[in-house]
């Protein structure tokens, strides 16, 4: 039991007391963050004159040391220190003797953490942001190969007008672009250096936090102490970013299990992004997307946990905030696991363009357009509504689409039905005139694709 607070202490602390104290098993992800912060901890005292330029060669010489050490192997971050700090000084000062011991000057472990978990979502904020890019990347794709592939589009899962699989995807688009806008906003409000706060009241010797902030990439140092040791927004902010992104992709999950059911084939997964029955051998079953789904809840379920440890914690720093790691560190994991599988089984998705136009032409999704009909030739809306109402009706008790009646079977709706009714309610016809900026229109859709287009080479 290696400690850093013993001198203050007269009993040796109770094994289950340290164990459940301890955080190495899972802060020593920290371990890179942690060299990383202080060494511009080092080179700020060294520029302040706390530290001479000898003693901070040999405290970076020994970090680094450190790290190349564990990288080959040679040294490994074990369970018989209380944290990865705690590691980090004990290993420096065994390696480079008495001068070890100053690093941690102008410095306490609550403003120590505090950098490394920001540096740390800092990064993964980067790295989910890459994740979906890669998704939007597929999403582009599908959308510029399949302009013209008809499909109904849904309200209530009842089918309701047709769209195109390019707009369908599109809308994914939107929510995918938003989850990465949001993402930025969270980096740009996140980006300020808490080091320097020490326990929570700065502290008397001469630190320049401007210059350690700058040294590690942040938009400058955090402008309250007590605030920077007890803030934790940034993880929540983040996981509350998370949260979204699971929520379309459990959506979209949704929407892939429904179109990949015996009853709707829209779709077809690939066998390597499938699984079967243990006893069914017919079966192929959607596993991916039912996992991704699923493991939804457990990123929420990381949101709702910090949220609850913070709600009731006195400022500044507590210990309760220790356990804001964990399920933090799951759910990126989560995540990202998440968006590169999902994206795998998009991409290598079939999609059966014949049974999607097919069923759009079924299910009366050119009611609308029909009624449309008759308000050009002068028919108020709400009448055209009704009498496409009854033609409906008739329609379904004869088992027939509203464009395989003839003209004398339509006209008894309606006198003013023409022959170019059947042009006027062709599926085509249904969404290419859809041209209102963010409708299914090829025309529209092409303006849509530029626009993200340009997004992502932005990005
Ligand atoms: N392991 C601790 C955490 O994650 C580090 C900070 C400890 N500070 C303290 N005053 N006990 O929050």
């Amino acid at each position: 039991m290696a400690q850093l607070w013993g001198g203050r202490f007269t009993k040796e602390t109770d094994k289950l007391v340290y164990d459940f104290n301890a955080s190495i098993s899972f802060d020593k992800k920290f371990f890179e963050q942690d060299i990383e912060g202080s060494i511009a901890h080092v080179v700020m005292m060294e520029k302040q004159g706390i530290l001479t330029c000898e003693e901070k060669d040999a405290i970076v010489k020994g970090l680094t040391g450190i790290r190349r050490d564990v990288e080959e192997g040679s040294l490994s971050v074990t369970e018989e220190y209380e944290d990865i700090h705690s590691f980090m000084e004990a290993n420096l000062i065994e390696r480079i003797g008495d001068t070890g011991k100053k690093l941690h000057t102008g410095r306490s472990r609550n403003d120590q953490v505090a950098l490394d978990m920001k540096l740390y979502v800092r990064g993964q904020v980067l790295q989910v942001s890459d994740s979906l890019k890669d998704l939007l990347e597929t999403l582009l794709s599908i959308m510029e190969n399949n302009l013209t592939t008809y499909m109904p589009g849904f309200t209530h899962l009842q089918k309701a007008q047709p769209t195109t699989l390019a707009h369908h995807m599109g809308a994914y688009f939107e929510m995918f672009k938003r989850d990465v806008l949001r993402l930025g906003d969270i980096y740009k409000r996140m980006n300020y250096c808490p080091l320097g706060a020490g326990a929570f009241a700065g502290t008397t010797y001469p630190l320049d936090r401007s210059y350690t902030s700058s040294l590690m990439g942040f938009e400058g140092p955090t402008i309250n102490s007590m605030d920077s040791v007890a803030d934790r927004d940034y993880v929540i902010e983040f996981l509350a970013a998370l949260s979204t992104i699971m929520m379309h992709l459990s959506r979209f999950c949704e929407e892939i299990i429904i179109w990949n059911s015996n009853e709707y084939r829209f779709v077809e997964i690939d066998d390597g992004f499938s699984t079967g029955s243990s006893i069914m051998p017919q079966k192929k079953n959607p596993d991916i997307a039912e996992l991704v789904r699923g493991k939804t809840g457990r990123v929420y379920g990381a949101l709702v946990s910090i949220l609850t440890t913070m709600k009731g914690l006195p400022l500044a720093y507590n210990k309760d905030m220790q356990e804001d790691k964990e399920v933090t560190f799951d759910a990126i994991e989560t995540v990202k696991n998440c968006l590169v599988l999902f994206n795998g089984m998009l991409s290598t998705m079939k999609f059966n363009k014949k049974i999607m136009e097919e069923s759009a032409m079924k299910g009366f999704t050119n009611a609308t357009d029909a009624a449309d009909y008759l308000v050009n030739k002068g028919v108020p809306f709400r009448d055209a509504h009704g009498i496409i109402g009854q033609l409906v009706l008739y329609c379904i008790e004869k088992n027939s689409p509203i464009d395989h009646l003839s003209i004398e079977e339509l006209k008894k709706f309606s006198s003013l039905f023409e022959g170019d009714v059947y042009d006027a309610i062709s599926l085509k016809t249904c969404v290419e005139k859809r041209l209102t900026m963010g409708a299914p229109s090829k025309k529209a859709m092409e303006e849509a694709i530029r626009m993200n287009k340009e997004f992502l080479a932005h990005m």
